[in-house]
């Protein structure tokens, strides 16, 4: 309520927003969670609570007035259509340089990303967080991650015979070809529920084209996982469409944190405040690098270091199709779970996940999502004159992931006699380099924070997302930021917060 004293705020319902209220409530300690987008737990009028790629609706993105699909164009036609402006689950957010997709709702990113829980290989740890204890990562808290996030891999003789993973086999037999390591990706999807689907026996998620704007059965996110658990201890209480603008010192010791009310059209309807005696930043590593910026540069929090708003990398990604002949149909049902990648990382900085065109129409066409070894990284800066944060990143700056991810598919084209499609970005473009779903950095841990994610100069205020890590982590994220929370929270809790 507004104006209570509460011990801890955490700001934000992704993995390390959840990790933390999880671990702190089973010490006994009372969270309170603020999350700036919807819970998503209430059907709409068509009996389900998430819309299908296939026909985007109100509840599709964060308060556009039309669509803005990762892939635009289809056949070379432009593909987005106008919505209403609603509090929809997926963000694009637009800075200078590149579009930086997020989830909005009460389990964040995990609401709309395709659950695929990969840890990364050990011995490309050290680049991905430099200061963390390897060992104790492999050993303790990545277990404790894939174990609490409920990770699991596609049974591969089912693999080799189901319809809907044509696509992915088609991926397995051009990347074999040309000699390439093929490794199955686990996920966080229900694959016995999956299985089902293809026979069936259940209503069709995975199966039926159900993802980018969440499914509506079959993936675990963290509202079936970590926040089910949080909830259930009873010390954790939840304020969806609230969004927190300020965090600042209080007269009488801790913070106060000042948030908005939202309708579902985006209006202020109420503007609160509490005060805590610790606050959790897990706002994903824009919305926590953004606060920070913000409030060092206003003077809300002074002593922040000059390390707030730096090293913030796209974790490499950049997309892009092949055509394929005629005797390589990629099948006109596709999963929309990923389930395998092309590990070429070691020789040339790329893996690249075989991805689907849920189209419902043979394409034709192999999608991938590479994730490379990009060595840019932007800053965040305050920009008083407009009161925004801005991020310096350039569209150049995609070009090493460009010439990482060709160490696969020019090889692959040239022994299958193929081509790129250039039908998917608009603008006869190959290169989906305009976006990432993987933003990483902003708050770096033993930079901007201590190392256990402390923030310097300011006592008693936390980073413990992916904020923390430095840009790259040369898979797909959220199992290391799982991971990286645990580890973090349970060291805080043992030194008694
Ligand atoms: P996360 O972004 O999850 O949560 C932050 C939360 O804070 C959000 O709910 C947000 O609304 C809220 N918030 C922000 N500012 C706020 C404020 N001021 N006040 C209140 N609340 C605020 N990763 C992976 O490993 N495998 C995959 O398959 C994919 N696929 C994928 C697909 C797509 C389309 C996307 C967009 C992303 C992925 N990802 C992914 C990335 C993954 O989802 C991402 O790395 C994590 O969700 C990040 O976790 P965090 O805890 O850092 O923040």
């Amino acid at each position: 309520a507004d104006g209570a004293r509460v011990p801890v705020v955490v700001i934000g319902t992704g993995y390390g927003g959840s990790v933390a209220a999880l671990r702190l409530a089973q010490a006994g300690v009372d969270v309170h969670m603020i999350e700036m987008g919807m819970a998503w737990d209430t059907p709409g009028s068509d009996g389900k609570i998430f819309c299908n790629t296939t026909a985007p609706d109100y509840r599709s993105y964060w308060l556009r007035t039309k669509t803005k699909q990762p892939l635009s164009n289809f056949l070379g036609f432009p593909i987005d259509r106008n919505i209403p402006r609603y509090t929809g689950i997926l963000d694009a957010e637009e800075f200078g340089g590149i579009t930086v997709y997020q989830g909005r709702g009460v389990g964040g990113g995990s609401l709309v990303n395709g659950g695929m829980a990969v840890t990364p290989r050990r011995e490309n740890f050290g680049a991905v967080l430099p200061s963390v204890n390897a060992d104790e990562m492999y050993d303790v808290y990545y277990p404790r991650a894939n174990a609490g996030l409920g990770v699991g891999t596609v049974d591969p003789a089912w693999f080799d015979t189901a319809a809907c993973y044509q696509y992915a086999r088609v991926g397995r037999k051009h990347a074999q070809r040309s000699g390439f390591p093929f490794v199955f990706v686990p996920d966080v999807y229900d694959w016995d529920y999956m299985a089902r689907e293809a026979a069936g026996s259940v209503t069709k998620s995975a199966l039926a084209g159900e993802i980018l704007y969440g499914n509506n059965h079959g993936k675990k996110s963290l509202q079936q996982t970590y926040l089910a658990r949080a909830k259930a201890t009873g010390r954790v209480s939840i304020s969806p469409l609230h969004r927190v603008t300020s965090v600042s010192p209080a007269g009488g010791g801790g913070y106060t944190v000042v948030m908005e009310q939202i309708d579902t059209g985006g209006g202020v309807t109420a503007t609160k405040s509490v005060t805590a005696d610790r606050v959790f930043f897990a706002a994903g590593s824009v919305g926590t690098s953004k606060l920070l910026v913000k409030l060092k540069a206003t003077g809300a929090l002074p002593n922040l270091n000059a390390e707030v708003g730096k090293g913030w990398g796209d974790n490499g990604n950049v997309m892009c199709g092949r055509a394929n002949h005629m005797w390589d149909p990629t099948g006109p049902l596709q999963s929309s779970i990923p389930c395998a990648g092309i590990d070429n990382w070691a020789a040339g900085g790329a893996f690249a996940e075989v991805a689907p065109l849920p189209t419902g129409i043979e394409t034709y066409a192999s999608f991938y999502l590479s994730i490379t070894r990009n060595p840019n990284r932007a800053r965040f800066s305050w920009n008083a004159a407009a009161s925004r944060v801005e991020l310096d990143w350039q569209t150049s700056w995609k070009q090493p992931s460009i010439a990482m991810a060709k160490t696969i598919f020019d090889k692959i084209n040239v022994k299958e006699g193929t081509i790129y499609r250039t039908d998917l970005f608009g603008g006869y473009k190959i290169w989906g380099d305009h976006l990432t779903y993987h933003p990483l950095g902003g708050a770096v841990l033993n930079k901007a924070t201590d190392d256990l994610g402390r923030l310097h100069g300011h006592p008693g205020l936390y980073v413990i997302d992916g904020a923390l890590i430095p840009g790259n982590t040369s898979v797909n994220p959220f199992v290391t930021i799982t991971a990286l929370a645990e580890r973090n929270i349970e060291k805080i809790i043992a030194a008694g917060l």
